[in-house]
């Protein structure tokens, strides 16, 4: 089993690379089976959550190839198999995504069930509901969906709550419903911004996207398109949480300040300085963090995903922070692993209550997701000795290169291949 290994480091020094947005490009992958062609995506991240989705469009019927780094070329023959088999769902739930785009292209679609996850229960039901009353039936049995639609028609879609992937579900079977669909109380998340300005380049007619109401006009036919994919806000967060908690100075090259506008007020809070720069984002950190409170939300609220790094700055922050998670019921489970390497947190339902400390201290580690994992890296930056951190594959879920991008800028961290 691989493992990382991190001494206490800094102040880190220079440059990192903000790749693709992961959640992004695995929505534009899905996109992809909505009509025959070959799309070219560029800026895509090389982690594991790509090739799964790659495997799942290739058990359709689609090629992927990667022509070189950074680039991913997918040829829709059409005709596709519209299905998700549970194996893939498994491995990744935004798996489910591929709903939208085989309604609309094949009017049905065979999808796994996905199951819970680290996070806590993960209902699919707003997913269904919404893309329901676009005029679509549902038969469950031997865990897998069955969804038909023989003519998709336009609604008004009131979401209960600002779901990206039902946001996401919604729009991609809506570019080709009959009339109007208008989505309110919808996701927007820069992601779903990336996807609309995507699903138009194929000849969407989708308004609103990034804000809370987004109507789409139904078309008769969709081409295949060429897409840089946004750069990911939640790895940029991973090495603002670096800096703030190694000290030091970076510039985050590729990054987009105006889609991480709250996450800078609340490092900034803490003590992180940060500026535009005309790179991307540059930010720096020289005194022991202030301890802050937050709350997740949706966009463009403190995202659920900048938790774990938020946590770990708070952990060795001047003062006690409470942190109350608002988006996933379950997704406090690291922190045990973060007491494990002597942060003083005590978890109560929803809430957190961070004792800062001085520094934390080195302790082997078990990743239990994607954030989590990449949280414990860095929260390992101010432990005392040397941190291991086991099951590193959840980290390659979603970064293609977080060791050498630490490496480079300064920081004590290897991987360890066995
Ligand atoms: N929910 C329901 N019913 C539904 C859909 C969602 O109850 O039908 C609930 C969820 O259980 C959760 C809340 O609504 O409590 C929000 O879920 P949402 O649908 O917004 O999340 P998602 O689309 O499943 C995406 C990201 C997550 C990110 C969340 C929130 C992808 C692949 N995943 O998930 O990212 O945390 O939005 O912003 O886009 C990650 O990158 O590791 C990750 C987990």
């Amino acid at each position: 089993m691989d493992r990382i290994i991190v001494r206490q480091s800094g102040p880190l020094e220079g440059d990192v690379h903000i790749n693709g947005a992961k959640n992004s490009v695995l929505k534009l992958m899905a996109a992809s089976a909505l009509a025959p062609g070959d799309y070219l995506l560029h800026n895509v991240p090389a982690i594991t959550d790509v090739d799964v989705m790659a495997e799942l469009l290739r058990a359709m019927g689609m090629t992927v190839a990667s022509p070189g780094p950074g680039d991913l070329e997918i040829r829709n023959p059409g005709g596709l198999t519209p299905e998700a088999p549970y194996e893939l769902v498994e491995q990744m739930r935004a798996s489910i995504v591929v709903m939208g785009p085989l309604l609309a292209a094949y009017g049905e679609a065979r999808v796994a069930l996905p199951g819970g996850d680290d996070f806590g229960p993960r209902p699919i039901d707003m997913h269904l509901k919404a893309v329901e009353l676009l005029g679509v039936t549902f038969e469950s049995a031997h865990g897998y969906i069955h969804a038909r639609a023989d003519n998709l028609v336009g609604a008004r879609v009131l979401l209960e709550f600002p779901s990206v992937g039902a946001t996401e579900n919604v729009m991609m079977a809506a570019v080709r419903a009959k009339g109007q669909t208008v989505i309110e109380n919808a996701a927007r998340e820069p992601e779903i911004a990336d996807l609309a300005a995507f699903l138009n380049r194929m000849g969407a007619k989708i308004l609103g996207a990034g804000t809370s109401t987004i109507s789409i006009e139904g078309v008769d036919e969709l081409t295949s398109v060429e897409h840089t994919v946004v750069p990911d806000r939640i790895e940029a967060a991973t090495y603002l949480a670096a800096v703030g908690i190694a000290g030091g100075e970076l510039t985050l090259v590729g990054a987009r300040p105006d889609h991480m506008d709250m996450l800078c007020q609340k490092v900034g809070e803490m003590g992180v300085r940060t500026s535009t720069d005309p790179d991307g984002l540059w930010a720096m950190a020289n005194h022991r963090l202030r301890a802050v409170d937050l709350a997740t939300l949706p966009y463009p609220g403190v995202a659920t995903d900048y938790k774990p790094f938020l946590v770990a700055m708070l952990s060795v922050a001047d003062g006690v922070s409470i942190v109350t998670e608002n988006i996933f019921s379950g997704r406090f489970r690291y922190v045990d692993e973060l007491i494990r390497m002597g942060a003083d947190i005590r978890t109560e339902g929803h809430h957190a209550v961070i004792r800062g400390r001085a520094a934390l201290s080195g302790a082997p580690v078990r990743c239990h997701d994607i954030r989590a994992g990449a949280a414990l890296v860095v929260a390992a930056l101010a432990a005392e000795g040397e941190t291991e951190i086991r099951d590193p594959d959840h980290i390659d879920r979603g970064y293609s290169d977080l060791v050498e991008q630490l490496q480079a800028v300064g920081a004590d961290v290897t991987r360890v291949r066995d």
